[in-house]
């Protein structure tokens, strides 16, 4: 009961920080809302044990408590987050994982410690507010930081995949639609980005 207690206590007290990052910096942020733990479970699916994971824009966490309760272990995952406030945040709350404080577009300049390319990048990042040239930028760094085969795990809240068609051609990636939650605040889908 009284760790019940403590947990909604450190969930509410997460809320809150979201909600001032969002007032601060409301295009960074890009939602109104942490995601829901239904919408965790869709961006990890396939990941497990043995599983090396990048994450971006991991917020207060909800993504990276998911990718850990898949059975990744710490060592195996990397988190890039560009704001300050949830960089603490997420080094108090996961001491094992490797949290650092970037862009999420200079991925491999930080995945060092990772033990050969990752399997999966599970993108928190408000991907559909990037100009295009961003997103070629961003998904280019991802796919050199894959293994040949890995998967990108985006999220968005419009029923379109973030990504057109024509960057998708242009980098030699397909998108296809995961899974569609009502879930979350607002319902949300899961696109899988991957190589032709
Ligand atoms: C929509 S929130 C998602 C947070 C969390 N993954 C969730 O689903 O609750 C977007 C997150 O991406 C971060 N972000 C936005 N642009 C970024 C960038 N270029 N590089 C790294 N992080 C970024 C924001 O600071 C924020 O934490």
């Amino acid at each position: 009961m009284f760790g019940g207690g403590l947990k909604t206590q450190a969930l509410r007290s997460r809320q809150q920080q979201f909600f001032s990052n969002l007032l601060k910096k409301p295009f960074s942020v890009g939602a109104v809302a942490p995601s829901s733990r239904r919408l965790a479970a869709l961006m990890v699916s396939d990941i497990g044990p043995g599983s090396r994971v990048i994450e971006l824009g991991a917020g207060t966490g909800v993504f990276t408590q998911a990718i850990l309760d898949a059975g990744v272990a710490p060592s195996d995952l990397i988190v890039i987050e560009q704001n300050e406030g949830f960089v603490v945040l997420l080094k108090e709350r996961f001491p094992g994982v490797t949290v650092i404080k970037a862009n999420a577009i200079s991925i491999r300049q930080h995945i060092g410690s990772l033990d050969g390319p990752a399997d999966f990048v599970v993108s928190g990042v408000p991907l559909l507010l990037f100009p295009a040239r961003r997103k070629v930028r961003l998904l280019s760094e991802a796919f050199r930081a894959l293994r040949p085969g890995g998967y990108f795990h985006q999220f968005t809240y419009g029923g379109l995949c973030p990504v057109s068609r024509s960057v998708l051609q242009l980098l030699g990636l397909e998108a296809s639609f995961l899974r569609f939650t009502l879930f979350n605040l607002p319902p949300a889908f899961v696109y899988r980005i991957q190589r032709r």
